[in-house]
């Protein structure tokens, strides 16, 4: 049995991870920020601690003797740069030292694929190891700089650390581009397994994808640390509907990337 903490522990990932992880055999510290819930938590595996993503301090206390840290806390969309700045990239920041100052050797960084939204889709950038940063909004840019900090904190002292570009994460594939970009509940659990139990040292940066058909991305990376997705959205693909062929191929960032797609403003009516 290990002792994992999460930051973020009420949002949509963490909420899937928990039973996943209780399942495991694992305890876990659920950090969320002060005055949000986190809902239905087994008093016997599980704790929660109230404590903003930028405490040094209080993340310190909360992670002491934890193996794990898996780092979820964010925006987790696009924001004005300040709120991107602060909780996102000053949060990062705050969640490395703090798993420093705890002793924790292990860190998983929740990095996304907007981190290289300019890459092209059909591009051998995607499909052939792992691209250099190519950010497409201040979030992609702050997923830039999650792994630099996770970079840094694996050179300087020693922890291993991955940084996985989450895709698509959803209960099953919504639409034409998830197909080849979802990553389902059970893969993102595999892989905060995987970084728990690897042998590699360092700072990896992984996808999080799952094993999709029509996937773009190289699965190795992630291989290479000992996660091995098994979940294929091609079995959703008959109520999922196609992408148009007639369309040009597309960025890794799909809409986010997209001219029209205004910095700064949250996804979702914001185009023009
Ligand atoms: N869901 C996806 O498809 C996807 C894709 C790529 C990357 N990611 C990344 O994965 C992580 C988790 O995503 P999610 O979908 O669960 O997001 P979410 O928005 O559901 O959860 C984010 C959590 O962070 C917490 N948080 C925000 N500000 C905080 C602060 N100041 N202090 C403490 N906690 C704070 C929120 O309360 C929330 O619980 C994020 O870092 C996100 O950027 C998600």
């Amino acid at each position: 049995m290990a002792l994992l903490a999460l930051t973020g522990a009420s949002g949509r990932i963490a909420t899937t991870l928990r039973p996943r992880l209780r399942a495991a055999g694992h305890r876990l510290v659920l950090c969320e920020a002060p005055g949000v819930a986190v809902a239905d938590v087994d008093p016997g595996l599980e704790r929660t601690v109230a404590c903003d993503v930028r405490d040094v301090e209080a993340q310190a206390e909360a992670f002491a003797g934890a193996d794990l840290v898996v780092h979820l806390a964010a925006h987790a969309d696009e924001r004005p740069w300040p709120d991107i700045l602060s909780v996102n990239i000053d949060g990062t920041r705050a969640v490395c030292e703090a798993a420093r100052l705890a002793g924790v050797g292990r860190l998983l960084l929740a990095s996304s694929v907007h981190a290289a939204g300019y890459v092209p889709v059909d591009s051998p950038l995607a499909s052939e190891g792992m691209p250099l940063p190519a950010p497409d909004t201040y979030y992609g840019v702050s997923k830039a700089a999650l792994e630099a900090l996770g970079g840094m904190y694996a050179g300087r002292f020693g922890m291993t650390v991955v940084s996985a570009r989450i895709m698509n994460f959803d209960g099953s594939p919504a639409g034409p581009r998830s197909l080849q970009a979802w990553l389902s509940a059970d893969d993102m659990a595999r892989l905060v397994l995987a970084v728990l139990t690897t042998e590699a040292t360092g700072h990896h940066v992984v996808w999080g994808v799952s094993r999709n058909t029509r996937r773009r991305v190289d699965l190795r990376p992630g291989l290479a640390i000992g996660f091995d997705p098994q979940d294929d959205a091609e079995a959703y693909a008959s109520g999922v509907q196609e992408q148009d062929p007639s369309l040009p191929p597309k960025l890794l960032g799909g809409g986010f990337a997209d001219a029209g797609y205004r910095l700064g403003e949250p996804h979702g009516g914001t185009r023009g």
